[in-house]
């Protein structure tokens, strides 16, 4: 048995033990990516560097074994920032988009890519479940938003960008098909004062997360802008009261035609377990109210939204004025996640900041790599007009132009976790001119090399289990690239073992196609 001190913490492992190991039997996390449990370790990527106390080296944890009197630091600011280095470096050559270029422009970050592949495989009450994970109004906002999703599209490209409002629409209209119920009750009680898209979206999530929310307004209807600044012939009156019916259904309380002034207010703050102010920009009276205000409206923490006053939050007009009901909606979303952070006692925080790989427009030679996985017809128009929306076989047609942009193992893949708990810039040592992507598609599989980092996990993987092929190193130096040898096609090499790679890879490099 061997000795070693981890963080101060001594402990004793059996001999033979690395160094990565004693570590976690210690209870402490330290990051690896081309290290695999069934392979052992290969001591490419560097991300498992630790250091020697004695003597201040750092070195790869996975491949050095614990020594009798070891004393290790698994992480300080010189090992957070060899670590930062090398994902940088892994970075610099990565050509990938995390999220689509669509989901990173929605201000309310909704999935996309996901939402087209559900509508293409005419799964519709989950392409519904999907959007209202994300957008509490998809219904009102499909006739309203002015899409910066497909300005930002990778099908303008090709020809012209997908049509992912009026297929958020046609999942929104859909709205009798999911009955939504609030998860356990928290006990909590929520005021929400204004009832416009902010606010709803803001009731919506907050009651679904088991909160008792009361949305009070000075109109009798709720809908605020959304009823009065806005064309009926674009949004019939029909389809805003059904949509917010949707929403009060899940239990929100309504108190309309209720002016909220200084007074009301503290009562509505002593009364009730949080606050969310969604009222507009009524800068003035806020300061009455007691907040403090900035140039652009109430003073609120950039990422929890929460003002001044603890336990009051304000999003939408109240804190900076936007025409786009989609950003107070998305503001609606993240305010319910600080909210229920706040009231089981943590400091709220609101959404995690997740890294996003992306590489910014699509090169000419990759656009027949993006369309292997889509069709070749430009955009479908509804049958008369914009106003009329698509029928099912249209959505079903227009969702299937979608490009699949976002990278299919962006939920596991260790390479953006890693880049965004180190804070990785991703244009470091990236050079000015990209490599140019290719997309191989095998068995259930695809494969980017551009996203690979030459972990060799799948190489020793095919190699293991015997592969006929398989995957191997193929030139020399820095232009070594991971592929089947022989010139034989990604199908051949991965006859056997396409699954097994694509959940090894610890990057989307080789991902299981959803
Ligand atoms: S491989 Fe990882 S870092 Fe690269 S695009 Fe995919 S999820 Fe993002
Ligand atoms: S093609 Fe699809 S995934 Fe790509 S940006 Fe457009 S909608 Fe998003
Ligand atoms: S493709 Fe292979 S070498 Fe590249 S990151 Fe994935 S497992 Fe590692
Ligand atoms: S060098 Fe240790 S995990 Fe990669």
């Amino acid at each position: 048995m061997v000795q070693i001190k981890i963080n101060g913490h001594e402990i004793i492992v059996e001999e033979g033990t690395s160094v990565l190991h004693a570590a976690e039997t210690a209870g402490y996390t330290v990051p690896s990516m081309c290290y695999n449990k069934e392979l052992g370790h290969f001591t490419s990527c560097m991300l498992c560097l630790v250091k020697d106390e004695s003597d201040g080296r750092l070195f790869p944890s996975c491949s050095v074994n614990s020594k009798n009197g070891m004393s290790i630091i698994t992480e300080d600011e010189e090992i957070r920032e060899a670590r930062q280095t090398g994902l940088e470096l892994l970075l610099s050559e990565h050509v990938g988009d995390c999220q689509g270029p669509c989901q990173v422009a929605c201000p309310a970050h909704m999935d996309i890519p996901q939402m087209n592949r559900l509508i293409a495989a005419g799964k519709f009450e989950m392409a519904l479940k999907l959007v209202k994970k994300d957008i509490a109004i998809p219904s009102i906002l499909g006739r309203i938003c002015p899409a910066p999703c497909e300005g930002a599209c990778h099908r303008r490209t090709v020809d012209t960008s997908v049509s992912i409002c009026l297929l958020k629409r046609f999942v929104g209209d859909q709205n009798d098909l999911h009955p939504y119920k609030s998860h356990t009750a928290t006990g909590k009680k929520v005021a929400i004062v204004g009832a416009g898209p902010a606010g709803l979206a803001a009731a919506y999530y907050l009651q679904l997360n088991g909160n008792q929310t009361t949305l009070f307004d000075k109109e009798s209807r709720p809908g605020g802008l959304l009823r009065t600044n806005i064309d009926p012939e674009v949004l019939p009156s029909s389809i805003l009261d059904k949509e917010i019916n949707s929403i009060l259904n899940t239990g929100v309380i309504f108190k309309g035609d209720t002016e909220i002034n200084t007074l009301s207010f503290q009562n509505i703050k002593n009364q009730y377990d949080a606050v969310v102010i969604s009222t507009g920009a009524l800068v003035d009276e806020m300061r009455n109210w007691g907040f403090l205000t900035n140039s652009k409206g109430v003073d609120t923490d950039k990422n929890s939204y929460m003002t001044s006053m603890e336990g009051v939050f304000a999003i939408g007009n109240t804190i900076r004025f936007s025409r786009m009901a989609v950003r107070a909606a998305g503001q609606g979303k993240e305010v319910a996640m600080s909210v229920a952070q706040y009231l089981s006692g943590e400091q709220p925080k609101g959404e995690p900041k997740l890294f996003n790989s992306n590489f910014g427009r699509l090169l000419g030679d990759e656009i027949s790599e993006y369309l292997k996985e889509s069709v070749n017809y430009d955009r479908i128009n509804p049958a008369d007009n914009v106003l009329v929306g698509y029928d099912a076989i249209q959505a079903i047609s227009e969702a299937k132009r979608c490009l699949h942009c976002d990278c299919r193992d962006l939920d596991s893949c260790k390479l953006r976790e890693l880049s965004g708990t180190y804070k990785a810039n991703q244009r470091r040592y990236a050079s000015n001119h990209r490599k140019t992507m290719t997309k191989y598609f095998a068995h259930s599989i695809i494969y980017e090399p551009l996203k690979c980092i030459k972990c060799g996990i799948c190489v020793r993987m095919t190699s293991k289990y015997k592969e006929k092929f398989g995957f191997s190193y193929i030139g020399r130096g820095f232009d070594v690239v991971i592929g089947v040898p022989f010139n034989e096609s990604v199908d051949t090499g991965l006859a056997e073992t396409a699954l097994i790679v694509a959940n090894a890879c610890p990057t989307g490099a080789l991902s299981v196609k959803s």
